[in-house]
C-alpha cells in the first residue's frame, strides 16, 4: 500500500474525515494547547542561570544584581533545607531522571551550561533577565569532553552494568572465520554528537493545591515524572499528578525526568504560586540529553560470492562523569543478516558532560550506518548488485537466539523499493553517472531494522448515555499519531464516528503511565485498547464484532456510563511487569520474546547530486519500503517515515555538534549553528508500506514503526556518495570538505 498524501479537505476539516488527524484540525487552527501555552490566575515564569565552567566547583554565587530586578520573587541557588534527594538514574537500577546528579544540591559543577539558580518573577522577560545577571566564581578544573581526551575514563559495559538487556552479544567463532574469510572489511566509523532539537521547547508548569502537586510537564514518561519527583520531595506518590496531553515532538529528549523539575517544584511551593518554565532553545543543548559522541570499529568477512560469513562489532560511546548511559548497538548488528558468527564488545566513555540519552534510533542508527556502509563495501569488492548481495544474506531465523522472527519481510523491502526507485537502470561502476549540470549522480541502498519492543498497558474505556466514548491509555502523544491510530481503532472496531470518541494519552490521572519510547507505543496502546473492546462488548451485550449502538446498549444497563478495563503486557512477560508500570519505571519486554524474536524493518534508497567543484550533496529523491506489521493509521504511519528520511539527510550531510575542549560543553547551541534540514534539503520522499500484520506480536498485529523509519538513511545517502564519487567515508556528518 502506498503512503497516501492527505488532501488539503482531510487535513482541515477534521476528526470525522476517514483516515485523517483527528487532531489536525486543532492544530492546523492553533487550538491545540501545548505545555508552554498553559495559564493560570497569578502564574510566574522562571528561567535558569547556567554554569559558565566546564567542570569544578562555586566558589561563590552574587544574585543580588538578579534579585533587584524589577519583578522577582526568588533566586533559588541552593534547595537549602528542602531535603531534596537525586532522582537516581534507571541505568543504575530504580530511577527516573535524565542523569543521576541533581543540581542546586551542592557546589559541584559537573558540566558547561548545568543549571546553577532558578528566578522566578512576574513576566518571562524579568526571569530570563535576572538569569542573565547571576554571577559565580569559579574554582575550575580541566575538562574532558571528547572520547580521546585526556582524563576521559573508560569501562566496559558489561562490567559495569548487570542489566541484561544491554548485555553484550557473542555466538560462533568471529575472530577466528573473519580472519579466514577471503573478504574482509576492517573499518573505523566516527558520529559526532547530536541534538533531538524537536519544535517544542522543554515546558512545565507547576502547581499546588495545598499538599498536591500538580504538574503539567512536556514528556513522554508523566509515569516517571511522578514517581521521579515524589522520591525527590519525600512525598507520596498519590499526591502527584502528572499531565502531559500535547508533546510537541520529542524523540527521546523528553524521555526521563528534567533536572530543573524538582527546582521549579519547590519554588511553586514556596511562592505559593503556580510557576511555569519555557527552556530557551540555547539551553537544551546543555540542560536536556543527546545522543552522544560513538566510534565503531567493525570488521566484516565475506565469502567471494558475497556470503556474509563473520562480523565483529567493537563500538565505544560518550557516557557523563556521574552515569552510565548504556549501548544498545549489538542487538541490530548481530540481527540484520543471516551471519552465524558474531562478536560485539560496547565501552563506555565518561566525560565530563550532561548524561545523554536516548535519541530517535539511539543506538541503530550509527549501527547500521557502520555495517550497511562495510555491506556495501563488499558488495563492491566481490562485483556483487547492492540488492542482490543484501537479498542473499536475508534470514528467516534469529542468528543469535535460533529462533524465527515473528514476521520478516524485509526482502519484501528491498525488491519492492528496487522496482519503485528503479535500481535496475543503476550503472555499478562509481562516478559512471552525470546529471546534465555536470554533478556526479549515485545511488545507494541500505536496509534497516529496529526492535520491535512491547511495554505493559492499561485501557479503560468509558461508554457513556450520549452516544460518546472516552478512552483512557498508556501512552503519550509526541506528535506521531498515538491519538489518531487509538482513536481510530476504537472507533473503527465499534463502528461508531471518530468524533464521538475521546482519547486521553499521558495523564497519571488516568491509568498508569508507561514510558513511550523505543517505537513500543502504539503497538502497546492498540494491544490493551484491543482487549478493553472485548470487555467492554461484553460488559454491554454487544456481539464479539460489529457495529454497536453505544447509546442504547448503555440506556439498556441502566447506568449513565459502562466501562471495561484490561491490562495487558509483552508475550511471555511476566505479571510483575504491571508493577515496574504502576512505579513508573520501564519495563519493555522484547525483541527476544519466548517463541520468536521481533524487529520491524526497512530499506532506503537514495539519489544523491555531488557538485564537483564544490561538494555540495543534494538529495534529490528516496524511496522507503517498510515492514511494520499492519499499518495501523496510514496518514500518520507515512508522516512518521517522511520524518525519519529527512532525519537521516540530516544525520547524513548536517547535523553533528562540536564539542569545546577548553571550556566544556558544545560550541553549537542554536539552529542557526547546529543545522538541520530545511524544505530546500529534500526532495522526493516516496513512502511505501507492507503492510502485513504480525498476528503473532500482538492481536491488533502492529510492530514499531518511528525509530525504524529513521534506521539506514544515512547509509543509503552514504552509499550513494559513494557511487557517485568514489569516497568510502565514514564519518558523519559527511561535510564537503571530505569530498573536494
Ligand atoms: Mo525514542 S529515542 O525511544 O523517544
Amino acid at each position: 500500500m502506498t503512503g497516501p498524501r492527505p488532501r488539503p479537505a482531510e487535513a482541515v476539516t477534521g476528526p470525522s474525515v476517514s483516515g485523517g488527524r483527528v487532531d489536525a484540525y486543532d492544530k492546523v487552527t492553533g487550538r491545540t494547547r501545548y505545555t508552554g501555552d498553559l495559564t493560570r490566575p497569578g502564574l510566574l515564569h522562571a528561567a535558569l542561570a547556567t554554569a559558565t565552567a566546564g567542570r569544578g566547583r562555586v566558589v561563590e554565587t552574587d544574585t543580588r544584581a538578579a534579585r533587584a530586578v524589577p519583578g522577582v520573587r526568588l533566586v533559588l541557588t541552593r534547595l537549602d533545607g528542602e531535603a531534596v534527594r537525586s532522582p537516581g538514574h534507571p541505568a543504575a537500577g530504580a530511577g527516573y531522571g535524565f542523569q543521576s546528579f541533581q543540581p542546586l544540591l551542592d557546589d559541584r559543577v559537573a558540566y558547561r551550561g548545568q543549571p546553577l539558580a532558578l528566578v522566578v518573577a512576574d513576566t518571562p522577560a524579568a526571569a530570563a533577565e535576572a538569569a542573565g545577571l547571576v554571577r559565580a566564581v569559579y574554582a575550575a578544573q580541566p575538562v574532558a569532553v571528547t572520547l580521546d581526551a585526556v582524563g576521559a575514563e573508560t569501562v566496559a559495559q558489561a562490567e559495569a552494568l548487570a542489566e541484561p538487556r544491554f548485555a553484550d552479544v557473542s555466538t560462533g567463532d568471529a575472530e577466528g572465520v573473519f580472519t579466514r574469510s577471503p573478504v574482509r572489511v576492517d573499518a573505523v566509523f566516527d558520529f559526532a554528537p547530536q541534538h533531538h532539537v524537536p519544535m517544542e521547547l522543554p515546558a512545565t508548569m507547576a502547581e499546588w493545591h495545598g499538599d498536591r502537586l500538580v504538574v503539567h510537564e512536556s514528556t513522554q514518561n508523566t509515569g516517571a515524572v511522578r514517581h521521579g519527583l515524589a522520591r525527590q520531595l519525600g512525598i507520596e506518590p498519590s499526591r502527584i499528578d502528572v499531565v502531559s496531553h500535547e508533546v510537541g515532538g520529542s524523540f527521546g529528549q523528553k524521555t526521563w525526568l528534567q533536572s530543573h523539575l524538582a527546582p521549579l517544584a519547590v519554588a511553586a511551593r514556596r511562592l505559593g504560586r503556580p510557576v511555569r518554565f519555557v527552556m530557551p532553545r540555547s539551553q537544551t543543548f546543555h540542560a536536556t540529553t543527546f545522543r552522544p559522541a560513538s566510534r565503531h570499529r567493525l570488521r566484516v568477512g565475506a565469502d567471494r560470492s558475497g556470503r556474509l560469513t563473520a562480523v565483529v562489532h567493537e563500538a565505544r560511546q560518550q557516557t557523563s562523569r556521574h552515569d552510565l548511559f548504556p549501548a544498545d548497538f549489538l542487538t541490530v548488528t548481530s540481527r540484520l543478516y543471516g551471519v552465524r558468527h558474531f562478536h560485539g564488545v560496547q565501552l563506555l566513555t565518561r566525560t565530563d558532560v550532561q548524561t545523554p540519552g536516548f535519541m530517535r534510533a539511539p543506538f541503530e542508527h550509527a549501527a547500521v550506518f557502520a555495517l550497511e556502509t562495510a555491506v556495501d563495501e563488499i558488495a563492491h569488492a566481490t562485483g556483487r548488485d547492492p540488492v542482490a548481495l543484501r537479498l542473499a544474506n536475508d534470514t528467516a531465523t534469529d542468528p543469535v537466539t535460533g529462533l524465527p522472527f515473528s514476521s520478516r519481510h524485509l526482502a519484501e523491502c528491498l525488491r519492492r523499493g528496487a522496482a519503485r526507485f528503479g535500481w535496475a537502470a543503476r550503472s555499478p561502476r562509481p562516478g559512471s553517472t552525470r546529471a546534465a549540470d555536470g554533478s556526479l549522480v549515485g545511488w545507494g541502498v541500505a536496509a534497516g531494522a529496529y526492535r520491535a519492543s512491547t511495554a505493559p498497558g492499561v485501557a479503560r474505556l468509558t461508554a457513556h448515555a450520549s452516544g460518546h466514548l472516552t478512552v483512557d491509555v498508556t501512552g503519550h502523544e509526541m506528535g506521531q499519531g498515538l491519538r489518531t491510530a487509538v482513536t481510530r481503532a476504537v472507533a473503527g472496531d465499534l463502528g461508531v464516528p471518530a468524533d464521538r470518541v475521546r482519547t486521553v494519552l499521558g495523564d497519571t490521572r488516568g491509568v498508569p503511565q508507561h514510558l513511550t519510547a523505543g517505537s513500543w507505543g502504539t503497538a502497546t496502546a492498540l494491544t490493551a485498547v484491543h482487549a478493553a473492546l472485548r470487555v467492554l462488548r461484553a460488559r454491554l451485550g454487544a456481539p464479539g464484532t460489529g457495529p454497536v449502538d453505544l447509546a442504547a446498549a448503555v440506556a439498556a444497563a441502566g447506568r449513565p456510563a459502562v466501562a471495561a478495563e484490561a491490562f495487558t503486557r509483552g508475550p511471555g512477560q511476566p505479571a510483575e511487569a504491571g508493577d515496574r508500570l504502576r512505579a513508573g519505571a520501564a519495563a519493555p519486554a522484547g525483541p527476544v520474546y519466548p517463541e520468536f524474536s521481533a524487529f520491524s524493518f526497512v530499506a532506503h534508497f537514495a539519489e544523491v547530486r555531488v557538485a564537483a567543484a564544490t561538494g555540495r550533496v543534494r538529495v534529490p529523491r528516496v524511496v522507503s519500503v517498510v515492514d511494520c506489521g499492519r499499518v495501523a493509521s496510514p496518514v500518520t504511519a507515512a508522516g512518521q517515515v517522511r520524518g525519519g528520511v529527512v532525519w537521516g539527510v540530516g544525520a547524513a550531510l548536517r547535523e553533528g555538534n562540536v564539542p569545546d575542549p577548553v571550556f566544556g560543553g558544545f560550541v553549537h547551541t542554536d539552529l542557526a549553528e547546529y543545522a538541520v534540514p530545511v524544505n530546500a534539503d529534500i526532495g522526493r520522499v516516496d513512502v511505501e508500506f507492507v503492510d502485513e500484520p504480525d498476528v503473532r506480536l500482538n492481536a491488533p498485529g502492529v510492530k514499531g514503526l518511528g525509530e525504524v523509519a529513521f534506521v539506514g538513511v544515512a547509509a543509503a545517502v552514504g552509499n550513494a556518495v559513494h557511487h557517485a564519487t568514489g569516497r568510502r567515508l565514514r564519518r558523519l556528518p559527511i561535510r564537503r570538505e571530505d569530498l573536494l
